[in-house]
Parts: structure tokens; sequence; C-alpha cells
């Protein structure tokens, strides 16, 4: 078991970084208690930029008990840092500065639709702050094929994305070959093989996991199940891309965190683990249950909100079916999914539904139009 003290957290801000950070520090986000104790020690310094998709209120109640709000600063044990991951000189300044054992990365541009319209900044943050963030770690650890270490990790976040488009049948495995469609998946490919590359050829030491779409309080309303329950609150259309048959594979994000608590501790070193809910649905019957939980919990008539259902222009390139086969991490780091989908639906709906604030926080504005505008009806 490695001992992890001083952990960089990158994108810390965003969906699943912060919902990580409530893991490590034993607070669940959803209301309900974390299913097991992280029982972390150490110190967590959360480096984000805060793009649109980034917010720094989400980690305020950690900082108020972790952070600036412990008077002691030898007690402190959570940091924030508003920096971009491509920035190299406040990187080495932070590896520096806390003494960086772990890294843990999950910052990065996430969204496909974005990706589409503008790759740019996909490349920058996906590729070139991953190649920052690899090759400062590895400057200061100091570490090489001669001089390997065991006491330090680099552990990447990726997607299944990067493995392409399923069709009925199969699933994605660690050694299905990389076939990325979106400028998205792209990005995070190149990233994926910038990390083993780094393994094979300097040494350092990685660990990298690709999982499923994750759902959970706090993720930003662009995503399909926060957008949806956010147009249904405000009685706008739900868009479906195409005929709503593309199948998602979908976790909850406490899930994928405590895969990736156990792959840190435990997992081997130079390996890809993959981590899926194996928890499968078409866009549309996932639709129709959310329709269900959101009437119920709202007194809307069920059959009022489906009626402003509309098919919309397929997106470009849309990958028709994902779906993990994750017995690497069941078999070897003993994982298992512990949410229903049931429960961990009903959690995320009344979550959006009791967190408007957060939610009008977060939300530009401009993300709604932005849909419609580019996804007209069909
Ligand atoms: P998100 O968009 O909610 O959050 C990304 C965070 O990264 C934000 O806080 C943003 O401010 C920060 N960030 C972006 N660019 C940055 C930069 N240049 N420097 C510093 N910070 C920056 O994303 P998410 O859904 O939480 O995804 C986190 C990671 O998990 C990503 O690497 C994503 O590819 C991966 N992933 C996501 C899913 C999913 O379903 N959401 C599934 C599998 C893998
Ligand atoms: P999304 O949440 O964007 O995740 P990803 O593209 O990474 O899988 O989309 C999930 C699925 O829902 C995907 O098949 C696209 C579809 N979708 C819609 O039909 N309408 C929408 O408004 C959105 C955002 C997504």
């Amino acid at each position: 078991m490695r001992k992890l003290k001083n952990v960089l957290v990158t994108g810390g801000a965003g969906f699943i970084g912060s919902n990580f950070i409530h893991y490590l520090f034993g607070k669940s986000t959803s209301g309900e208690k974390a299913f097991e104790d992280a029982n972390f020690s150490g110190r967590i310094i959360n480096v984000d930029c805060l793009t649109y998709a980034g917010n720094g209120e989400t980690l305020e109640d950690i900082d108020k008990t972790f952070g600036s709000g412990e008077k002691d600063p030898s007690k402190r044990r959570y940091f924030f840092e508003k920096v971009n991951i491509c920035d190299r000189s406040e990187i080495e300044r932070i590896f520096k500065q806390y003494d960086i054992d772990t890294v843990v990365h999950f910052a990065a541009e996430s969204h496909v639709d974005r990706s589409i319209l503008g790759p740019e900044t996909f490349i920058k943050t996906n590729i070139f702050g991953t190649y920052t963030l690899l090759d400062v770690a590895r400057n200061y650890w100091g570490v090489s094929l001669d001089n390997p270490r065991d006491d330090v990790l680099f552990h990447h976040i990726s997607t299944d994305e990067v493995y392409g488009s399923l069709g009925p049948t199969g699933y994605f495995t660690e050694t299905t070959a990389y076939d990325p469609r979106s400028p998205y998946s792209s990005s995070k490919a190149s990233s994926d093989h910038l990390v083993m590359a780094y393994y094979h050829t300097y040494g350092l030491p990685i660990t990298l996991s690709n999982c499923t779409n994750n759902y959970g309080p706090y993720q930003f309303p662009e995503k399909l199940i926060p957008l949806m329950i956010l147009n249904m609150q405000e009685k706008k259309n739900l868009p479906v891309y195409g005929e709503g048959k593309n199948i998602r594979d979908w976790i909850y994000v406490e899930d994928h965190n405590r895969a990736v608590w156990l792959i840190l501790n435990n997992g081997k070193t130079g390996e890809k683990y993959n981590i899926g809910g194996e928890n499968e649905w078409q866009n549309i019957t996932l639709l129709d249950k959310l329709i269900e939980l959101t009437a119920k919990e709202t007194g809307m008539n069920e059959s009022d909100i489906k009626s402003t259902i509309t098919h919309v222009k397929d997106r470009p390139g849309h990958d028709q079916r994902y779906a993990i086969d994750c017995t690497k991490i069941k078999t070897e780091l003993g994982w298992e999914r512990k949410m229903s989908f049931e429960q961990g639906l009903l959690l995320t709906v009344k979550w959006n539904l009791n967190n408007k604030d957060w939610i009008n926080h977060i939300l530009s504005g401009e993300y709604l139009n932005w849909v419609e505008k580019n996804y007209s009806k069909r």
C-alpha cells in the first residue's frame, strides 16, 4: 500500500474532482454517508484554473474545515491554487512548495459538444497540460529508467471514449485498441499515450484509469442528466440527439472515485484499469426514468414533461455505444459498484432540485441558448 502524503489533485473544482476531494475528506456530496471511509490523512493541493466548468464554491465546506478555516497552519490539509496546468513555472512552484508525492490528474476540457465547436482548448489543456504535469513530475521526482521510485505516483484520469464506438455487442477491455472519434476523445487518447510514454521512456511511475459516463452531484448542467433535470424545471424542450438510441454505461461518481482511490493505494505501477457501471441505457429510456423521478419529486405532470421531448439533429460523429468490461479492477483490486442506478438517479435528481443556487452560480447563462443555437430541431 502506497503512502500518499501530499496529493496534487488537478481539476478539483470540477464535477468528479470535487467529489473526489469530498470523498477523501470523508464527506459524501449526496447528503448521505459515503459508502466507506477513505482513511486519508495527508494533504490535498487542488490546482484548478476555474474554467466555465469549475466552481470554487463546491469546496467551501472543505476549505472551512480543512483549509483556510483551520487556524493552526500546521494542521491545514486542504489548499487551493488557481493555476492553469499549462503554466509550467507555476506547476514547478507547486511541486516544490508542497513537496508533491502523488498526482491525481482530473483537469480537462470534458464536453464532447464543445470540442466539436472549438477543439483548441481541448488540445491545449488535455494534451499540453498533461504533458506539462508529466514533465514537471519527472524532473521534480528525479526518476528515470535507471532511477525508479515506488514512493511517488502519477495517476491519470481518462475516459472509455478513447476506445471509440461499439456495436450492439461486446465490451471495451484494457487491451482494446484506441479508436477515438471526437476532438475530446482524441485529445484524451493523446494524453493517455503521453502518460504511457513517460512510463516506458522515463520510468515515471504511473497508473491510468478509463471510466464510463459519471452521474451525481455537482455535474455541470451541459451533460445529459443535469441538463435534462434543469430543462424540465424550466419547462424547456428536452433535446434528444437523433433517435435517442445511443447507449451509455452510467456510473455513480462516488463509485468511480472509490475505484480511483483503490488504484492510488494498491494499483500496479504502469498499469491501466477500466472502470464501468455495468449499467447500460439508451438515452431515451434514461430520459423516461428521469422524467418519472422529476415528476414525482416536483409534483409536475409526467405527460406534460414528456411532450417537451424534442428530437434534434444528431451530434456529428456520435458514438453509438460505450460499455466497459471491468473484470480487471474487480479481480485485481477487489472493487465493486455499490450504488444502484435507482438510488443513484434519485439522489441525483433530488440534489439538482435542491441546489438551484449552485446551478445558477455555475451557469454562465450562455450555455442553454448555445444548445438551442447549435442543435436545430429536425
Ligand atoms: P469538468 O469539466 O466538470 O471539470 C474539469 C475541471 O478542470 C474544472 O474544474 C476546470 O476548471 C478544470 N480545468 C479545465 N482546464 C484546466 C486547466 N487548463 N488548468 C487547470 N484546471 C483546468 O470535468 P469532469 O466531468 O469532472 O471530468 C474530470 C476528468 O474525468 C476529465 O479528465 C474527464 O476526461 C474524465 N472523465 C469524465 C467522465 C464524465 O462522465 N464526466 C467520464 C470519464 C472520464
Ligand atoms: P453527454 O452527457 O454529453 O456525455 P458523452 O457525450 O460524453 O457520452 O451525453 C450523453 C449522451 O446523451 C450522448 O449520447 C449524447 C446525448 N445527449 C442528448 O441526446 N442530448 C443532450 O442535450 C446532451 C447534452 C447529450
